[in-house]
């Protein structure tokens, strides 16, 4: 049996009666905690429809991220795997799993567009805007750009494994028993789907890791604490402009980010991420000087790792 397990019997794509639906539902849009400004006290003064209605505009910037990252970061590094572009040693096992992945990412990528497609008809709430993790994704590009040519699927390559062995609060928020319940049906669906994920990455991770040149080691190694930063960062520009979409003003939805997100979160930042933490220690990335030093430069301590 491979890391995925009975996919063929268990992966979202092979069971048929687990789509979303809407109808008569009732519940958080996403868990307010997860929405830090809609609970500062200026937009709850603003009434239940303002915060609603933030916690809608953040779950769709949620479900295109999710498509967007899954499409064209996770999709495209695993074809570099299945297609032997990644010119490694690669057992057919993990090849042929990798052409599963792909096609479960690329399910979770239209069942995020169905879900937000869904809400828009049943609340019209409107989302025209840019996906927010289009920008995700252009700043991983950008840091592809910074290597050789010859580099730059392996950068692609570790930003997935990456993005697959953190912790995701928002998936884990299906647990909420006060979400309404098709968006915890597609979280959970999904959060089953990505475990065996996390099992695979880890995996091929380690096979990857191992036949890099110290070279390699050291250029790519660097890389990392900034993709799992950019992974996990918050997006300003988006959340401003929701506050904006619901009556405040530029300036007041600044302040309003400001007071809710106050701090670097460098410890939720390390604490979603100790998994993939977890995982370089056992591959012996931090045994390179300067992929050490990158991480501590990052901000991030390594001391439960
Ligand atoms: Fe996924
Ligand atoms: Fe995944």
């Amino acid at each position: 049996m491979t890391k995925l397990g009975d996919w063929s019997n268990k992966a979202w794509i092979r069971l048929k009666n687990d789509k979303p639906s809407v109808q008569r539902e009732t519940g958080y849009y996403f868990k307010p905690s997860l929405v830090p400004v809609s609970l500062h006290p200026r937009v709850i003064k603003a009434g239940h429809d303002v915060t609603e209605k933030l916690q809608i505009l953040h779950l769709y910037h949620y479900l295109d991220g999710v498509d967007t990252l899954e499409t064209e970061i996770i999709n495209r590094s695993l074809q570099n795997i299945f297609r032997g572009v990644i010119d490694l040693e690669i057992p057919e096992e993990l090849k042929e799993d990798a052409y599963k992945i792909y096609i479960d990412e690329g399910f979770h990528a239209f069942m995020s567009y169905e879900l937000k497609n869904k809400i828009v008809q049943q609340t019209r709430v409107q989302y025209t805007r840019k996906p927010n993790l289009l920008k995700t994704v252009d700043l991983i590009e950008k840091q592809m750009m910074q290597v050789s040519p010859a580099l730059r699927n392996l950068v692609q390559f570790l930003a997935s494994a990456t993005n697959e062995t953190l912790i995701s609060a928002n998936l884990l928020q299906c647990k909420d028993k006060d979400l309404r319940s098709s968006v915890s049906s597609y979280l959970s669906s999904h959060l089953k789907d990505e475990a065996k994920h996390h099992l695979y990455f880890a995996s091929l991770f380690q096979v990857i890791w191992k036949q890099f040149s110290l070279h390699e080691k050291k250029t790519l190694g660097v890389i990392l604490p900034r993709l799992i930063k950019i992974l996990l960062s918050v997006n300003k520009e988006n959340i401003c402009s929701d506050l904006v979409e619901v009556g405040f003003s530029k300036k007041e939805a600044d302040l309003i980010f400001s007071e809710s997100y106050d701090k670097v979160p460098m410890d939720m930042i390390e604490s979603a991420a100790k998994p993939a933490l977890t995982l370089f220690n056992k591959c012996h990335v931090f045994d390179v000087k300067e992929v050490r030093d990158s991480f501590l430069e990052e901000g991030f301590r390594l001391q439960s790792v």
